[in-house]
Order: structure tokens, then sequence, then C-alpha cells
């Protein structure tokens, strides 16, 4: 087994259904459902489910959330902008983790990392009401020393740091220098004694490069893996691309 943790983004199951049912989200015919979903990949070995709750509700819906608050047996982590519409459903339905992440409604996925720096006052407030209703808090951000400080200041449990640009620099074979910096970020986050975790773009030959950052605790893998599962199906995606994790040396 590995050390590593797999944290599965179930997103684009909803993605599909809502392709053709979002106008009628009460059919009986409506499918994949991102909840029985859930359940196949925690089957399969994932230590949790991430799901992104966004405010055009463009892909997972509030009772999405609500139903995989009641039926997951590992942990449920939403990632969430800070908006108060969604800080206040998130203290409603009390997910085990909350993932902060700069959300924007033109981009196609979440595109950079937020910056704590100019953020600060309204991330701490967030991040205060959010712990005190024992949500455990992770801050998305881009692999710098300086965001790792303030993530750090702000007192959050972990960062994700974005291996998004990593993962198109491996497409053209120039990753040295991001991977140099993830190593860093990941090396400093830990010295603070903050969890760190890693997610974006991360897929089944990339994550080669994933094992040469090091104090990671988890993963955060949607796309790659629900994509695979077209072929293979969910279980095996998942099951896959913890083999590839397998032997993290940290
Ligand atoms: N982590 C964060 C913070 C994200 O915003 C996303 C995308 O929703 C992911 C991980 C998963 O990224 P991908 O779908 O590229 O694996």
């Amino acid at each position: 087994m590995s050390s590593l943790r797999l944290g599965v983004n179930i997103d684009h199951v909803a993605t599909l259904r809502q392709a053709r049912y979002a106008t009628m989200p009460q059919s009986k015919n409506a499918e994949p459902d991102p909840v029985a979903a859930a359940s196949v990949c925690e089957r399969a070995g994932a230590g949790g489910i991430v799901a992104h709750l966004r405010s055009d509700r463009r892909h997972i819906q509030d009772r999405d959330i609500e139903r995989l608050r009641q039926s997951i047996m590992t942990k449920l982590n939403l990632e969430m902008g800070n908006t108060p519409e969604i800080v206040d459903f998130a203290l409603r339905t009390v997910p085990d983790e909350v993932c902060l992440v700069p959300e924007k409604r033109e981009e196609v996925t979440t595109e950079g990392g937020l910056d704590v720096i100019t953020q600060h006052k309204e991330l701490s407030a967030t991040v205060k009401r959010l712990q005190l209703a024992g949500i455990r808090v992770s801050l998305f951000i881009d692999p710098t020393l300086e965001q790792v400080d303030a993530a750090a200041e702000l007192g959050v449990e972990m960062v994700e740091l974005h291996t998004g640009r990593l993962a198109n620099a491996f497409t053209e074979k120039i990753e040295k220098e991001e991977l140099e910096k993830l190593r860093a970020a990941a090396r400093a986050a830990s010295e603070s004694k903050v969890q760190v975790n890693a997610g974006h773009g991360i897929n089944y030959k990339n994550i080669a490069l994933i094992h040469q950052i090091p104090n990671l605790t988890e993963l955060n893998i949607g796309h790659s893996i629900v994509s695979r599962a077209v072929r293979v199906g969910l279980g095996t995606a998942v099951k896959e691309m913890l083999a590839a994790m397998e032997n993290y040396r940290g």
C-alpha cells in the first residue's frame, strides 16, 4: 500500500450528468450519480472524495454534497471559492475538510492558486469560521515560498500545491524548474508543520514526477481518473492510480 493518500475528485461524473440533465434535475433517468461513483472510488481504495461546488453549479449540485456528506465512509473534501453563499453552505453541511480555491466564472477549471498575501484578511475570517465548525482547512496555492509562508501564518491545517504548471511543462519536457519550485514549497510547508497535498492536472504519466516531490500526504486527482474510467471502469481507474502512487518515499 502507498503511504500517499488519494482523494478522488468526482466533479466530472456530475459534468456528464449535467450535460444531459441540467434542466431536468428531478428526472429518474438522471445519470451518472456522483454519490454512487464516490462509493466505487472508496471501495477501490480512495482515501477521500473531493468535490467542487462552483458558484455557477456547472457540475456538482448542493444536493450532491448533502448526499455525499451522508454516505461517504472516508472523508469529504469540499473545494470552494471564498464567497458568503458557499461559506454558509459549508458551515451548514460540515464536510471533513474544505479546500479554498480561487474561482472565476469564465475559467474552464481552477487556473491558478489563491493569492494568500493580498487576500489575507478575507481568507483569515473564513478560515477561522470553518475551523470553529470543526472543519480542517486547506488553501490551494501556487508553489512559492511566499504563498506557503502566508498560508502557514493563517494557521491552516493544510496547503494543496498547484501542480497544473508542472503537468503542462511535462508535456513539453521542460518540467525541471517547476519541479524544483514544488520541491522547495513542499519542504517549506512541512517545516512549518502544515500538511502538504498536491493536485491539478495529475495523470497516469506525470504521476512519475510527483514521486520527486517530498513530504506529500495526499494527491487530489479528478479528470484523468474519470477519463480513464470511460475505458476501464471507475474502480479499475482508481486502482491503477493507486498502483502508480505506490512506493512513494516522501
Ligand atoms: N485540486 C484542486 C484544488 C482543483 O481545483 C482541482 C480541479 O477541480 C483538482 C485538484 C483536480 O484536478 P484534475 O481534475 O486536473 O485532476
